[in-house]
């Protein structure tokens, strides 16, 4: 089984894609209903929302029940095998309801589109449109053309599009939370990795409509922004009006000047690209959140070299020193994968090495999986065996686990400004919150305010391996 751990935890691709469906709007208000899931990375997530924005203008309200609905999505993610079989396996679902309700249209969107699209329209019939990630503005002529029995596609990969003037509708949404996209694509060519060639060429939104979006967010009640990208340090836009380039560091703090009761966060940073200058902007506004994910994938200066990550063991830890040199109190988490291509045990340790050497609070931990059309797949042999590749990983999550206990350790005593999100999992007693760091803190309420959306200074009594444990301050 192909894994996503996060904290030490172990979850499977299901998980991480945490499905979901929408918030019903307002089930009278609509003729025609949709039915959405979405797999994969914050990226997906934030896709969804756009294509639900496209929908509701179109007449569709969103459902959460799938019998109900007049048109089913999957937004499918491919970056890893087992993320490809589980949207199989929900798309056999979606066709057992159909059989029931024949007018219902299943689509499958996002960066499985391409690939699969013979294969699933044609030879499986399992879906009756397909659209790849730019071409979502074409879902009303599309829903069209499969509803007159036409096989309905476009997956064409653009330069221009960004989605800029869409304004995404939030579905399940805890109204505090939200993710704002900025740019689309990769440029990188990690060599592992699917997405240059599923999310084609990288392009930066215009500056504008991004500060738009998220003050309109602030007023209405949300506390806490993720600017997302594949690789945000690369987001350039070149502000006509102005005759002047936004770079990353001037869009994040842009964004910081909306309020200093808005939380900025930002994913996801290369190495190689992450500046001074960013560092320095993060550590100047209280309100741009002290923890930056920057993934190391391997440890190993002759398996990055493979991976194509144009950085160096030394240059990734001379990074993090910079970081904790201007912002001492930074989290930092990664992603890591066990067994590249020619992944000797001497480089497995430089990468148990590494971890510790970056004192990750937490990472996101993956066994190599070969992906079609990478340059890996077409380049170098998947050498490693499973099982060694699978201690490896094991190795990995265990040290994650030793790693994220002591960074929660090291919090005992100390005191967080807190944005209360809602009630913890466990209990309607408890308050869940996030700090800075982006560390969850569960905490008993004094008094039956609603304190969702509300900061909160909480002083860190214990932890879990996960979670820290705390009260009021
Ligand atoms: N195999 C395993 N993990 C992968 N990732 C990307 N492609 C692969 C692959 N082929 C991981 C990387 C990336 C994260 C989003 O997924 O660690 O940063
Ligand atoms: Fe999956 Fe990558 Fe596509 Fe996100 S961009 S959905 S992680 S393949």
């Amino acid at each position: 089984m192909d894994m996503l751990v996060t904290d030490g935890k172990v979850h499977d691709e299901q998980r991480q894609g945490e499905a979901f469906a929408p918030f019903v709007q307002d089930p009278n208000q609509y003729r025609k209903h949709f039915y959405i899931e979405s797999y994969g990375c914050q990226m997906n997530f934030a896709d969804s929302e756009v294509v639900a924005s496209i929908l509701n203008a179109e007449g569709f309200g969103a459902t959460r029940n799938l019998e109900e609905a007049d048109l089913v999505l999957l937004n499918t993610c491919s970056i890893r095998e087992k993320a490809e079989q589980t949207v199989r396996k929900r798309l056999h679902d979606f066709k057992k309801a159909k059989a029931k309700k024949p007018s219902m249209l299943i689509g499958m969107l996002g960066c499985m589109a391409e690939r699969l699209k013979s294969k699933l329209l044609e030879e499986e019939k399992l879906v009756d449109l397909v659209v790849g990630p730019d071409a979502y503005r074409s879902l009303p002529t599309l829903i069209e053309e499969a509803g007159g029995g036409q096989k309905a596609v476009n997956v064409l990969l653009s330069r221009e599009e960004t989605y800029a003037d869409i304004s995404p509708i939030r579905l399940d949404s805890n109204g505090i939370t939200a993710f704002v996209s900025i740019m689309r694509g990769c440029n990188n060519m990690c060599s592992f990795c699917v997405v240059p060639f599923t999310r084609g060429r990288e392009r930066s939104r215009d500056a504008y409509s991004i500060v738009a979006e998220a003050r309109d967010l602030f007023e209405r009640g949300y506390r806490d922004i993720t600017l997302l990208g594949q690789n945000v340090d690369s987001y350039y836009w070149m502000d006509e009006a102005r005759d002047q380039v936004v770079t990353f560091a001037a869009l994040l703090e842009q964004v910081a000047q909306i309020s200093p009761d808005l939380r900025v966060r930002f994913s996801t940073s290369h190495p190689k690209d992450i500046t001074d200058e960013v560092l320095f902007t993060i550590a100047r506004y209280e309100n741009i959140c002290k923890y930056i994910h920057l993934p190391v994938q391997s440890g190993s200066t002759r398996v990055l070299q493979l991976m194509n990550r144009t950085y160096t063991r030394e240059w990734y830890k001379a990074k993090v020193d910079r970081i904790r040199e201007i912002i001492p109190d930074c989290g930092i988490s990664s992603d890591i994968i066990a067994g590249f291509c020619t992944e000797t045990e001497a480089d497995h340790q430089e990468t148990l090495d590494i971890m510790r050497y970056s004192r990750y609070d937490m990472s996101y931990m993956f066994f190599y999986s070969e992906r079609p059309g990478t340059l890996a797949a077409r380049r170098y042999t998947d050498d490693v065996p499973e099982e060694v590749k699978r201690r490896r990983l094991q190795e990995i999550v265990d040290e994650q686990g030793r790693l994220s206990t002591q960074s929660n350790e090291a919090d005992i005593g100390k005191t967080y400004k807190v944005l209360i999100e809602g009630n913890s999992r466990k209990s309607d007693d408890e308050w869940m919150g996030r700090n800075s760091q982006n560390k969850v803190i569960v905490f008993p309420k004094q008094g039956d305010q609603d304190l969702r959306g509300k900061y909160a200074w909480v002083k860190v009594t214990g932890c879990t391996r996960t979670t820290l444990l705390g009260e009021l301050a």
